[in-house]
């Protein structure tokens, strides 16, 4: 999973053109301008870029929409980087349900024998814009980076890749899951198996539960459309949160190729337990309703907690906890393993003396690693916390962005970064028991952790800790 040819994502021949279906919508200005400019910067893009929408645009007005989205992130824009990134760029413009906008992508891309499609668009435009291009022929030897959600639930993620497979290999589909471009997510595997202090009592004999917090402290203002038929679980848990808690729970991969990665990946997920409806909350933040695009009466989540059982050698009776929100205290994500109770000691330690040990890897707003372990300070009766913190930032590991990370990866064929089909089916198959028989959801206030009723899945394991901040 680095950038080493030897290692593990091996690369392959790099794209001759990068064609983005949807560059003139949301997230290519909140994401892609950005990530292709500090590409270009970096000296790393080497190909043309095609843009593919619907809006009839002149060139200008694509490249006054790029450079206002790079200046929008905060981005000191540099006229000469910006100017080669111009350089490389040309439009077409055109409906995905018109044979003839397929037509005017082969005449535009010509002879490019390794295009990368990139289809950031509504869920709904993906097949139809690869059979697009498969009608005129332009499918072999490309590779189509397709945006999330793939399916809303495990029949329609299966449905979607039965009319993908119609007209591309799976081994040509790159599934975008940013969390998969995140610093922390490759750490975690080197950090659980490169130390032989840690993975000894990375187990049940030894961890009590495992805690999963993705908290954000903004709402969905201007997305109210695309996250009413969402909500938290679909957006964020059966996708970046089961990637983290997968680089937590599987084991070591038995070789360094792709394929051997995912295998491992694939059989976590097969080893757990379909989710529990009885052990899911979902709550809604006051004021969600009257967000534009929301239901008067809606019922969609913008909090969840879930309790997830994976029943194998190393796990079996260590609940793994879930939550996420919008508009809660903080935005952070972390996963805290909390290990079990030492015992009660003649010497004088007690049970409730202490928290116990915890080990936490935190990926969000930055990348560490916190190690909690019990002391006793010279002058206190009792022992109490110490904690032990190493940011990666400290060490040289902060790197590029998600978006960064993952069109580069494309671009160069290297596919350890992106979902595969049977991993995908597992985790919608683990969750579909909660999208089948979804409990009410509870109001939150704003500013808060979300419904009560969160505090009680998690009560008999000392409750949610405190994130690291
Ligand atoms: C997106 C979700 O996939 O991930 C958003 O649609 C969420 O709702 C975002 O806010 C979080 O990503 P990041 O990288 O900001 O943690």
């Amino acid at each position: 999973m680095n950038e080493s040819p030897s290692g593990p994502d091996q690369a392959l021949a790099r794209a001759d053109v990068l064609v983005i279906f949807g560059i003139t919508g949301d997230l290519a200005r909140v994401m892609t301008f950005h990530s292709l400019y500090r590409l270009e910067q970096r000296g790393l893009l080497e190909c043309r870029i095609v843009g593919v929408a619907f809006d009839d645009w002149t060139m200008d007005q694509l490249f006054d929409r790029a450079r206002d989205s790079i200046a929008g992130t905060g981005e000191a824009i540099d006229p000469v980087v910006f100017e080669r990134l111009c350089h490389r760029l040309s439009y077409v413009h055109g409906d995905f349900a018109d044979e003839g906008t397929y037509g005017r992508v082969a005449a535009e891309i010509g002879e490019a024998s390794t295009p990368v499609y990139y289809l950031e668009t509504p869920p709904s435009l993906f097949a139809m814009v690869v059979k697009g291009l498969a009608s005129v022929g332009l499918t072999a030897g490309g590779r189509f980076v397709i945006e999330k959600p793939f399916g809303h639930d495990l029949a329609s993620a299966r449905a979607l890749a039965a009319e993908l497979h119609e007209h591309v290999d799976e081994s040509q589909l790159y599934r975008i899951d940013h969390y998969l471009g995140k610093m922390g997510l490759e750490e975690i595997l080197y950090l659980r198996f490169a130390n032989t202090m840690l993975e000894p009592v990375w187990n049940r004999n030894y961890v009590d539960c495992v805690q999963i917090t993705m908290a954000e402290d903004f709402g969905i203002a201007g997305r109210g459309s695309f996250y009413e038929p969402v909500g938290a679980l679909r957006d964020v848990v059966v996708n970046h949160l089961m990637q983290l808690l997968a680089a937590v729970a599987m084991e070591a991969p038995s070789h360094g190729d792709v394929e051997t990665i995912k295998d491992m990946q694939t059989s976590l997920f097969r080893s757990m337990a379909e989710a529990d409806p009885a052990r899911y909350v979902r709550g809604q933040f006051d004021g969600y309703r009257e967000v534009d695009g929301v239901a008067a009466d809606s019922t969609t989540e913008t909090f969840c907690a879930l309790e997830l059982q994976i029943e194998n050698w190393r796990w079996s009776g260590v609940p793994f906890f879930i939550r996420t929100g919008k508009l809660l205290p903080v935005t952070q994500t972390e996963v805290r393993l909390v290990f079990t109770h030492p015992p009660k000691l003649g010497f004088g330690l007690r049970r409730a003396d202490s928290e116990p040990d915890q080990l936490v890897i935190r990926l969000d707003p930055s990348t560490g690693v916190r190690i909690v372990l019990n002391a006793q300070r010279a002058d206190a009766a009792t022992p109490s916390a110490v904690e032990f913190d190493m940011e990666f930032a400290a060490e040289g590991g902060e790197g590029p962005t998600p978006y960064e990370v993952l069109l580069l990866a494309a671009i160069e064929g290297r596919s350890a970064r992106f979902g595969r089909q049977d991993t995908v089916e597992e985790a919608w198959r683990v969750m579909q028991p909660l999208i089948d028989a979804p409990p009410p959801v509870h109001p939150y206030a704003p500013g808060t952790w979300g419904p009560a009723e969160a505090d009680a899945l998690v009560a008999d394991h000392g409750g949610w800790r405190e994130p690291w901040l």
